[in-house]
């Protein structure tokens, strides 16, 4: 069993100047929910994701080395323009993660990143944003001390992204990550997210996503605060033991392929989430009525046509499609002919499950 002690670095052996580094991340569509937490980003229940492959964070981070080693120091560029807004954030993730990187202070940083999803789509990215800065930084520590296994750069990748926001640490590896401790899940934590270890059937292979944007404004509620809401929650108890029951549930159904199975769980952890805001104090409500009129408009296409399509969602409006290759043009169809109309400006963006960070060289 790992502690987060395992990853505070004793002396690097090279020194370096100055340099860059880029990397793209691709963000990532929990099955089973992460929603509570305690102290430093641990879960308060293990959950699973399906990394997704078209939107992604692209983030290069150049460094030069610095004299005075008191503070914190970057630059922080989104699509090319500086963005004051983003800083707060990041100054935080910096003192976060300052003792799992203690070369941060010696470094002037300048963070250039862009989304390859449009801008205030209500995509939330902040799981490839962090993920994407994680593993600029862990290359960065690799090139200090060279003889770190590529274990332990994935590992502590994610330690470093999950530090930043919990869902980022799923977003380094793919196509399935588990993050938390899960007792029939070998090699499964709390600090940093794992790729699925076991075997898994044809029927999620290629297994497609596409996310309808119902609602773009800025949500009322952040993440941030809404788990924080589950502290003192009346069903947050039963709550967390039923993600233990689902994700060991899916085990099987990852191996099996039974869809009708996978489609119970997955619907059922998304409106449990939103069950989860509503029934917060003060309680809230992140759906629209889009987002009803969809998932009905599902439901009834799913009864006529028996084709395993179903949903899921994150904390927002929007409503991710998740489906079999197989029926990709079925159900391409369906999403123009019934759903398109529920979506702001008729957006949506085609994703399918992908496999994680890559480093652009
Ligand atoms: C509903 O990872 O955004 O998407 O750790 O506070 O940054 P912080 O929260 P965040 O929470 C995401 C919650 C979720 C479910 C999930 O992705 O598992």
């Amino acid at each position: 069993m790992f502690t987060a002690n395992d990853f505070i670095p004793s002396q690097y052996s090279q020194t370096i100047e100055n340099g860059h580094f880029q990397w793209s991340v691709p963000s990532n569509i929990a099955l089973v929910k992460y929603w509570g937490k305690k102290d430093n980003q641990i879960p308060a229940n293990p959950s699973v994701s399906f990394t997704l492959n078209n939107c992604k964070t692209i983030t290069k981070l150049s460094f030069d080395k610095k004299q005075n080693t008191g503070n914190f120091s970057f630059d922080l560029l989104f699509e090319g323009k500086p963005k004051e807004d983003f800083k707060p954030k990041i100054q935080k993730f910096f003192e976060r993660i300052e003792i799992y990187l203690p070369f941060l202070k010696e470094y002037h940083f300048t963070i250039d990143t862009e989304n390859t999803f449009p801008h205030s789509s209500g995509i939330a990215s902040s799981a490839s944003g962090m993920a994407a800065l994680a593993m600029n930084l862990m290359s960065l520590e690799k090139a200090l001390n060279p003889v770190m296994s590529e274990d332990y750069f994935y590992q502590k990748a994610s330690l470093l992204a999950r530090l930043g926001s919990g869902s980022a640490c799923r977003s380094v590896k793919g196509q399935m990550v588990v993050w938390g401790n899960q007792t029939n899940i070998k090699g499964s934590s709390d600090l940093f997210g794992v790729e699925f270890p076991y075997a898994v059937h044809e029927n999620f292979k290629n297994y497609q996503d596409t996310i309808l944007l119902v609602d773009k404004g800025e949500k009322q509620v952040s993440s941030t605060v809404g788990h924080d809401l589950m502290h003192n929650h009346p069903f947050a108890e039963r709550r967390f033991a039923q993600a233990h029951e689902n994700l060991d549930e899916l085990i099987s159904i990852f191996e099996n392929g039974n869809l009708e199975e996978f489609i119970k769980i997955v619907e059922s952890e998304a409106l449990t989430l939103h069950a989860m805001m509503m029934t917060s104090m003060p309680y809230y409500i992140l759906m629209k009525p889009n987002t009803l009129e969809i998932i009905n408009t599902i439901w009834k296409f799913r009864n006529e046509t028996q084709i395993p399509v179903c949903f899921t969602l994150d904390a927002g409006a929007n409503v991710h499609v998740l489906y079999p290759n197989k029926d990709k043009e079925k159900i391409l169809q369906f999403i123009k002919d019934e759903l398109v109309d529920f979506c702001q400006n008729g957006q949506y963006l085609c994703d399918e499950i992908g496999n994680g960070a890559i480093q652009i060289k």
